[in-house]
């Protein structure tokens, strides 16, 4: 399960969605990877992106028929672009250098068991005194604030100034949110070799009873524009991917924050850079962790948040490269808090590492992934998420010009956050003030 860093990075470039592959401004090792490769997709994605060409049919552990082929790089391309522009989607396929690779590929059951997963009885349900008020507390209007003011930057990406100012402008927020608190600092991670010049933003609440074992609610912080990002100053708001996953983390931090909330265990609100481009910040952090052998009980990734147009769902989680036992609490945290609400939850697989909770699982923690509920699927397996991902359009007007659809994976947020973080009881911290107790 802990594989080297480098061998995570490889698996990661071939696991890429390869619909990059084909774009201009991907970095040239990335397409230096387009040389001919065995690639897994739907078969009827295959079928009718390639039609008529040979292809091995598997079934994976869910049943579903998959094509593995060898391509050439011009079916390659082919084929992501039958993805891009019918299926509106980016990856959608995967490739291996070798047929045994791709078949193996299609053999492992993508739902992990962290090998530093805590013990059972750490996810309890049993904190409703301060969950319960915390979720009637969210105001979308916020959200909304934040996600505009990340979208104004020109960029996020991780090597323009722009990417820089926008994660020293996330840790300042946050540090405002926590004035006049010494138990919480703000710090920028600057340790990853390939996150350029973006740092990763990291908020930590210091734990009172567990302080060793912590808890992560993290979002990423970078943006990109696949059209024109080798230009330092291209247009990419990222509204959605993922200013939506940094301005709820922000409204989660607000409401602890703001009622003085002081946690049993500790808890560490992350940006992350550089994800766009290998999930690169989280990796370095999650790397980290692992060798100083930090005891993370629980991570939980907020990536697109906001796009929601007719689903029948108000959250899914992602099924993949996720924990088993943590999602099977995600479930039950959102049936105890959500559900009366009214919400409905969903599920979908992403089919790759698609964002920062894959960093963690490919480490052995438990971490899992919470989605926006999309439009109505139009074909099986559609993962029907917003059209404008990676592009300029990226934009909150493109999304109704709200950010209600964030609302309730805030209030999910909180509610993982006082489950699994608790509640600090101050029973033993009288405070006595001119002798007097207060
Ligand atoms: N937010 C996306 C991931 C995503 C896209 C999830 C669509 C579900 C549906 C994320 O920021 C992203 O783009 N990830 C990369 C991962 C790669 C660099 C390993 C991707 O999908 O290309
Ligand atoms: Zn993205």
């Amino acid at each position: 399960m802990n594989r080297s860093h480098l061998a995570a990075t490889a698996t990661l470039l071939l696991a890429a969605p390869l619909a990059a592959l084909a774009a201009p401004d991907v970095p040239a090792a990335t397409r230096a990877a387009a040389a001919p490769v065995h690639v897994v997709t739907a078969r009827d994605t295959y079928r009718a992106a390639l039609p008529g060409r040979q292809a091995r049919i598997l079934l994976d552990h869910n049943g579903r028929a998959l094509a593995v082929a060898e391509l050439d790089p011009s079916a390659v391309i082919t084929l992501a672009q039958y993805v891009h522009d019918v299926e509106h989607r980016c990856g959608g396929f995967f490739a291996f250098a070798s047929r045994e690779q791709a078949e193996a590929f299609v053999a492992r059951d993508r739902l992990i068991d962290a090998t530093r997963a805590p013990a059972a009885a750490t996810y309890t349900i049993d904190n409703p005194g301060t969950v319960t008020p915390w979720l009637d507390a969210v105001d979308a209007t916020n959200i909304y604030g934040t996600i505009a003011s990340l979208a104004a930057f020109q960029n996020r990406f991780y090597s323009t100034p722009h990417g820089h100012d926008a994660a020293v402008w996330i840790r300042d927020t946050w540090q405002a949110l926590a004035a006049g608190r010494s138990d919480v600092t703000a710090e920028l991670f600057t340790d990853c070799s390939n996150c350029s010049t973006q740092p990763s933003v990291i908020l930590t609440v210091a734990g009172n009873e567990l302080a060793d074992e912590v808890v992560v609610i993290g979002a990423h912080l970078d943006s990109v524009n696949w059209n024109n990002a080798s230009n330092p100053n291209h247009r990419a708001p990222g509204a959605d991917d993922d200013a939506s996953g940094i301005a709820t983390v922000t409204e989660i931090i607000r409401i602890a924050l703001a009622d003085g909330w002081r946690p049993q265990r500790t808890v560490k609100f992350m940006g992350y850079a550089a994800e766009e481009v290998g999930l690169n910040g989280s990796e370095a952090i999650a790397s980290r962790y692992d060798s100083d052998g930090i005891d993370v009980v629980g991570v939980l990734q907020l990536d697109m948040t906001n796009y929601k147009a007719g689903a029948a769902n108000d959250l899914r989680f992602i099924t993949d490269n996720s924990d088993t036992a943590l999602l099977a609490y995600f479930g039950q945290l959102f049936d105890t808090y959500l559900a009366p609400r009214g919400l409905v939850r969903g599920a979908v697989e992403c089919g790759y590492g698609c964002s920062d909770h894959a960093s963690w699982s490919e480490h052995g923690f438990a971490a899992g992934m919470a989605f926006e509920a999309g439009r109505p699927p139009s074909y099986p397996g559609d993962m029907a998420d917003f059209p404008y991902i990676h592009t300029m359009n990226d934009t909150l007007a493109n999304m109704n010009d709200t950010a209600a659809p964030s609302a309730p994976f805030a209030q999910f947020g909180l509610a993982f956050l006082g489950e699994l973080a608790k509640t600090h009881a101050p029973t033993n911290d009288v405070i006595f003030v001119d002798g007097f107790e207060q």
